[in-house]
């Protein structure tokens, strides 16, 4: 039997009831799918962090339907209204200060004073928060340490029955997990760049320290760890050219790409030859980039040689997923 279920209300509605009894539902967001439970159940939540096989020491976002509701959890200041005003529903997620009263489960916030809350704009996730009338606990919906689902297919493979029920959405339209940035202390911090870019947040905010490097050995957002994201095949950034053996992930035109040994680029078959956007648009870059990553890692390619992106706007998150794909391998855990 399937564990896909289009999104109809009697799904939706079907998904509301087994959250309620404390089960998980894979949902759809614009960003990209997510593993949902109640998130004032501890055990639906203790249980995201058993299918995902995701270490404990890793916060989990909570979803709401506005940001009145995500106020009663933790304590808004003049940034987070700000960029809520802006960019709610959407894909931003803001970290706050819990509030003590809150009846969201600690383990969301493992062991931290703080709280990453999010109002997604989809409307089958917003059906269904509303349907089980509590907060939505969720995670990306992949096994830890491996590439988000922007699709429900996704979900399927990377988790197979641990996924509960998979409601299906279409596909993530924003393809990129949302922007984060911590809001809790004088100075706003980038910690994860998506959607809501590093110029949005400036234009607003003024000053913005940004933490996502790589190269970080301690993240201040504990899932922002080398190993995330990752597709099994070695990636080649900045790629020039293809190598014998490799499959191309293209950025623009690729007409006067070679392949080394004689042969163009343009000329591989699908399987090995894949391209973000042939117009050099980074928002269709960003939609395509898990899907043809799974799409290319599925072939048995020695590695996948990537085009260069351009770093600003949106390609500053797109090459952010992009090093970390790439860092993994070099860094096994
Ligand atoms: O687009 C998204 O954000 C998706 C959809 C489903 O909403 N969710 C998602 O969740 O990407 P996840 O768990 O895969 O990534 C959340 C990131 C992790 O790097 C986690 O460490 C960080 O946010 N995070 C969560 N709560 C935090 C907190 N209280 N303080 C610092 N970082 C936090
Ligand atoms: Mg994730």
């Amino acid at each position: 039997m399937s564990l896909i279920f289009e999104a109809t209300e009697e799904n939706i509605a079907k998904a509301a009831a087994r959250m309620k009894n404390g089960g998980l539902v894979a949902l759809p967001t614009e960003t990209v799918y997510g593993l949902g439970a109640d998130a004032t159940n501890d055990h639906a939540v203790a249980s995201i962090f058993a299918a995902k096989g995701r270490p404990s020491f890793n916060p989990v976002i909570v979803h709401f339907r506005s940001k009145e509701e995500a106020a009663e959890a933790v304590v808004f200041n003049h940034h987070a209204e700000l960029l809520a005003a802006l960019f709610w529903p959407g894909p931003l997620t803001m970290i706050l200060p819990r509030r003590e009263n809150t009846d969201i489960s600690k383990l969301c916030s493992a062991g931290l004073p703080t709280l990453a809350v999010r109002c997604p704009s989809h409307p089958v996730a917003r059906q269904l928060i509303k349907a089980l009338q509590s907060p939505v606990a969720a995670p990306s919906a992949n096994a830890s340490g491996s590439l988000s689902p922007t699709t429900p297919q996704h979900v399927l493979l990377s988790l197979g029955g641990n996924a509960g029920m998979i409601l299906a959405g279409g596909k993530a339209a924003v393809g990129l997990e949302s922007t984060v940035v911590d809001l809790t202390g004088d100075v706003p911090v980038l910690l994860r760049p998506g959607a809501v870019t590093l110029e949005d947040l400036q234009q607003h905010l003024g000053e913005v320290l940004v933490e996502f490097s790589v190269t970080s050995e301690k993240p201040k957002s504990p899932g922002q760890l080398l190993k995330h994201y990752a597709p099994k095949t070695p990636l080649r950034l900045k790629a020039v050219d293809v190598k014998p053996g490799e499959a191309l992930l293209a950025f623009g035109s690729a007409k006067f790409m070679g392949v080394v040994g004689g042969g163009a680029a343009k000329d591989l078959p699908q399987e090995a030859y894949q391209n973000l956007s042939e117009n050099g648009d980074l928002e269709e870059a960003a939609a395509h980039l898990f899907a043809m990553l799974h799409y290319l890692d599925a072939g048995a390619f020695e590695s996948i040689a990537v085009m260069n992106i351009p770093d600003t706007g949106l390609g500053v998150a797109i090459n952010d997923r992009l090093r970390r794909a790439a860092g993994a391998q070099k860094h096994p855990e």
